[in-house]
């Protein structure tokens, strides 16, 4: 299946390994790694080469087939042994996306499943990292149906923040997939996207997203989102989410919160597209899901440059929760929640 507006992928399993497009460089240089160990590749999610719930889940599940063929030579304990240590590394890679640890337990069940021997072993874990790859864009393309549709044929102008596109998932995106459908449906005219500090995901990463499939784009600074709403410029904001919550409290990129504060007082819709996966019924409420606390270096400076004055601390948590009453919708690719609640989360996921 393929859709308008789907020209970027991030993510791909080649004929000798894993390669992704190193997110760090965009949009300045178009860069491919090739990532031959599992070490590597929880490396390359720590460090953002990778980023975006969706897509740390999908390679890390190429990560575990890296590490199947990595340790081929060792015999079929110790090699399956040497995998879940593995599993275990890239689980430590990073904490708040929901979709790393749901992905590596799919991993980790077909590497236990009874059907793997030590010949089938790679290609079983590939077929299922190869699912996993696939299903999130098919979900992707429902949730853009889906959330398009809770938009009016005048919507006008929507924002986001962060990127939550073709770059953060397997393909298409969330919450950009729902505006490339709602674009490409005549409903919107116009996106203006957050920068997104302190690694500017939404200057660096949406806008290219946009630049490069002609879709209008306009850049703000975080600070100016208010005055946006205050001069009625969008009807919707459209984020992704890293973890939601059983109660329906989204956890995505750190200043979502004051976004959705910003809409509920300015009659402004706000909505969150994520997949299943990004759904974690473990976590009862938004405070039971970890936060990233990233270093304090990220904040001093911008694109390389120190900016801070020398002898200043920061703060600098990737993502806050956004809590439930203040979310219009949560868009999955079975459905649409409104205004959610635990009873409603529960319906959905049952
Ligand atoms: O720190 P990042 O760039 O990984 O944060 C990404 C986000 O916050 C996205 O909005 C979220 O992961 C959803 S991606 C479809």
């Amino acid at each position: 299946m393929t859709q308008a507006f789907d020209s970027i992928r991030a993510i791909f399993w080649k004929e000798d390994g894993l390669y992704l497009l190193d997110q760090r460089k965009l949009p300045q240089e178009d860069v491919e790694l090739h990532l031959t160990t599992a070490v590597a590749v929880a490396e390359a999610i720590r460090d953002m080469v990778v980023r975006g719930a969706p897509a740390i889940g999908i390679t890390a599940a190429y990560g575990v087939v890296t590490s199947a063929i990595e340790h081929q030579t060792e015999n079929f304990s110790s090699r399956r042994a040497s995998i879940l240590k593995d599993i275990k590394h890239l689980s430590e890679s990073r904490p708040t996306a929901v979709n790393l640890f749901w992905a590596l337990d799919k991993m980790k069940q077909c590497l236990e499943s009874g059907q793997v021997t030590g010949d089938n072993l790679t290609q079983l874990l590939l077929t299922q990292a190869q699912k996993i790859h696939e299903e999130d864009i098919k979900a992707n393309y429902k949730m853009g149906e889906y959330g398009a549709s809770l938009l009016s044929d005048d919507a006008g102008a929507v924002l986001t923040h962060c990127n939550a596109g073709a770059l953060a998932t397997g393909g298409y995106g969330t919450a950009l997939g729902v505006i490339r459908s709602a674009y490409g449906a005549g409903k919107i005219k116009q996106v203006f996207a957050d920068e997104t500090r302190p690694w500017m995901q939404g200057a660096r990463l949406t806008a290219w997203e946009f630049v490069t499939e002609n879709i209008p784009v306009t850049l703000l600074c975080e600070g100016a989102a208010a005055s946006l709403m205050q001069q009625g410029k969008v009807s919707w904001i459209i984020v992704g989410s890293d973890r939601i919550a059983a109660n329906g409290d989204v956890a995505n990129k750190i200043g979502t919160y004051s976004l959705a504060i910003l809409a509920r007082h300015h009659g402004v819709k706000f909505m969150v597209a994520a997949p299943i996966s990004t759904i974690d019924m473990k976590s009862a409420t938004g405070a039971d899901i970890p936060i990233e606390q990233r270093d304090a270096s990220e904040v001093f400076g911008c694109g390389g440059a120190r900016v801070a004055t020398d002898g200043a601390q920061a703060w600098n948590p990737a993502f806050d929760v956004t809590p439930a009453e203040l979310v219009d919708a949560i868009v999955t690719e079975k459905g649409i929640v409104e205004n959610p609640t635990l009873e409603k989360m529960q319906l959905h996921m049952s």
